[in-house]
């Protein structure tokens, strides 16, 4: 029997819904076929105790609970499940990324080639400001694999070809080269300081990452989904973009005190945006940037 605590509904509104609860309880509770996108950034099963290196300290590499690995057999099987749960939430044509390192993606690839899943990429994710090992024994890890798949061979997934290879993706990344096609090896840092300015989550996804995914592969009005949603990365950026956004996470602490208000920020700016184009197409922006400034500042003109 489910308490309330463990399946609950924490906000809803028209473009955006965070529930609280376990991933495959959530997923079970949603429409068969309702979602575009799906952006998973499950546990990595890292937290082993370990030690890595934070700002010139010796920290530990635990990231929470969540995070320890219950072993080979139960990590896959959890894997599994909730890869099979959202096979049935997502359309016919929508796609599914997940990220992970070597602890759980081979796990989460054999899942899909399991499950019958079509492969489009992989694509490594390079961090070029990561922490230095501690051992002197290995390479550094310095990159996260992300899958990129779809139904089935024959679908007709969602690519804006076009919005990868021209656009100004080389500001931030030095391997992207202008108007060239995008590559599958993406360089990007690790989250800017103003992207935690409502909290720290321990596993914090950049903007910038989500931002390629997210444009690559959703149209406006589509609806995407983040079955680990964590602090809301991937909804501030869905939301930013005109997309519409499910988040699911059974950590309270994650959705309230950083997702939310996180969530609820970027929709009071795009809701400014959208007043400023109105006040633009009704009057000469001159004329009007007294009485708009403040939206205008929220949008980043002032
Ligand atoms: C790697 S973090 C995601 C971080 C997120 N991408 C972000 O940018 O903040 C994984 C998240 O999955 C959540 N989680 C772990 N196991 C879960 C489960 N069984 N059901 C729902 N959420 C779960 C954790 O609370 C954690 O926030």
């Amino acid at each position: 029997m489910k308490s309330p605590e463990t399946l609950m509904l924490l906000h809803q509104d028209d473009t955006l819904s965070l529930h609280l609860g376990d991933v495959l309880e959530t997923l079970a509770s949603l429409p068969q076929e309702s979602v575009d996108l799906i952006f998973a950034d499950p546990p990595y099963n890292l937290s082993n105790d370990g030690f890595t290196c934070h700002a010139g300290k010796r920290v530990s590499v635990n990231k929470g609970v969540w995070d320890k690995s219950n072993g080979v057999q139960a990590d896959f099987d959890f894997h599994r499940a909730w890869i099979s749960a959202c096979y049935r939430v997502l359309k016919p044509n929508g796609s599914l990324w997940i990220s992970g390192t070597y602890h759980s993606i081979y796990a989460c690839g054999f899942a899909l080639q399991l499950d019958g899943w079509h492969v489009i990429n992989d694509v490594a994710w390079f961090k070029p400001n990561a922490a230095p090992n501690l051992s002197c024994r290995m390479f550094t890890a310095s990159h996260e694999t992300l899958i990129w798949a779809r139904k089935s061979k024959t679908a007709k997934h969602t690519f804006n070809y076009d919005l990868m290879k021209n656009g100004m993706w080389h500001e931030d990344d030095f391997i992207k080269k202008p108007e060239k096609q995008m590559r599958s090896v993406w360089a990007s840092g690790t989250p800017k300081p103003h992207e935690k300015a409502f909290g720290k989550h321990p596993t914090q996804k950049p903007e910038l990452l989500l931002r390629r995914i997210v444009i690559a592969s959703s149209l406006q009005g589509d609806v995407v989904l983040d079955p680990f949603c964590g602090s809301g990365t991937t909804g501030v950026v869905a939301l930013q973009h005109g997309r519409n956004f499910i988040g699911i996470d059974q950590n309270r602490e994650y959705l309230e005190g950083i997702a939310i208000r996180r969530l609820k920020h970027i929709q009071e700016q795009v809701q400014a945006c959208i007043i400023k184009e109105q006040l633009e197409s009704l009057y000469a922006l001159d004329a009007y940037i007294d009485e708009s400034s403040i939206q205008l500042s929220l949008c980043g003109i002032l």
